[in-house]
């Protein structure tokens, strides 16, 4: 079976071919991070006219490079949420109208189902079950994946997810939107020690998360740092210092509460997803802390990390394989809670609560 896959749920275009028995056949992007840099955030009426003007030839691109003709395509899987209504809208109608003009069956896929199904791109693929730490701009959570469609919430963050924390961190330094990665590269000419921050929820039992303390605490160095007169290096310096102290306390809250997961579910495997899981540092002592108690950590290839259509691709795959199907109704969420998935091929959940448009 050969899969279109189109994802518009945020801030990047993206298409991608997926077949069942050659592989990923072609992953193509366009990020809008340049349209919302002037704005410090994602403008969600200016994603959507994007999407709009890219989705079309991202997709024809993905068809040429994957050398598939739409006769060749068995279905189509596009993001239905969580995520922007409008930029969720320009994906869902193109698949809907693809679907329909080449008779073809389409699925809408959750979000946060194909960041947690992108490592299965990878070799080896991980084992299921197991357990996931999923880490986005939007969400943090750990979650015990039972099979393909069960997943089970063990813990998620009260307040701001990992991603927010890195880019409102970055923000009070000064840094450009998106501030994940560019916070991650002055880190790693930051110095430890220098700047004590919160490790939130760290002494505290339980897999939950709170990241917004963090940015109380990092507004108050920024402060004081500004306060005292310094020349240019060293204004540079305590940046650097400062980065290296947050990218440390999201690192070692989210590793300490994976390890704590794992051990309740007796897992010998750890997923990492979501935009957070390219962080280096992250990855450096996931990997450390679980090869200690003998777990594996399995990632998704930096590209994989953060938002693509490769990862829809897969699990609508596995969804159009188990026969689910959709009918001709246009239908995303802004909130999908996960566990109201069910595993491909059971009976499709709800769409109560959906913003719908007439079919
Ligand atoms: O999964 P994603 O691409 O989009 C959502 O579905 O939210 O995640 C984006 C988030 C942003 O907050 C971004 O700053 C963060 O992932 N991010 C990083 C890194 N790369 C992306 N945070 C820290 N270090 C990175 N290298
Ligand atoms: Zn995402």
């Amino acid at each position: 079976m050969r899969v279109l896959a189109i994802e518009t749920s945020c801030d990047e275009t993206a298409a991608a071919v997926l077949d069942s028995e050659r592989g990923l056949l072609a992953h193509e992007l366009w990020s809008q991070v340049e349209l919302h840099r002037p704005f410090g955030g994602v403008v969600p009426e200016l994603a959507s006219r994007d999407h709009l003007r890219r989705l079309l030839p991202l997709v024809r691109e993905s068809l040429a490079k994957a050398g598939t003709q739409a006769a060749q395509i068995d279905g189509i899987a596009y993001t239905s949420g969580p995520g922007l209504v409008g930029a969720l809208l320009t994906g869902a109608a193109l698949a809907r109208a693809l679907a329909y003009a080449w008779q073809r069956p389409a699925v809408g896929v959750h979000h946060l189902e194909g960041h947690l199904l992108a490592p299965m791109l990878e070799e080896p693929a991980p084992p299921i079950p197991h357990t996931a730490l999923l880490v986005s701009g939007g969400h943090t959570m750990l979650v015990e994946v039972r099979g393909i469609g069960q997943y089970h919430v063990l813990g998620e963050t009260r307040d701001d997810a990992a991603g927010e924390a890195f880019d409102k961190s970055a923000k009070l330094l000064g840094l450009p939107y998106p501030g994940g990665p560019q916070l991650a590269a002055l880190a790693s000419r930051g110095r430890p020690g220098i700047f004590p921050l919160p490790r939130p929820m760290l002494d505290r039992p339980g897999l939950e998360f709170s990241f917004s303390g963090l940015k109380t605490a990092v507004s108050l160095a920024v402060s004081q740092a500004q306060s005292s007169a310094m020349g240019a290096a060293e204004d540079a310096q305590w940046r650097a210092d400062l980065a290296f102290a947050v990218q440390d306390a999201i690192v070692a809250t989210l590793c300490a509460k994976a390890m704590r997961a794992l051990e309740a579910t007796g897992h010998a495997a750890l997923v990492v997803a979501g935009g957070v899981g390219a962080n280096r540092a992250l990855r450096e002592r996931l990997t450390r802390h679980a090869a200690r108690t003998g777990a594996r950590v399995y990632f998704p290839r930096l590209e994989f990390c953060t938002d693509n259509a490769a990862m829809i691709a897969v699990a609508g795959l596995y969804r159009l394989q188990a026969g689910e199907r959709e009918g001709l109704e246009v239908a995303v969420r802004a909130r999908w809670p996960l566990e109201s998935l069910a595993a491909p091929g059971a009976v499709p959940s709800s769409i109560e609560g959906t913003d719908k448009l007439p079919a």
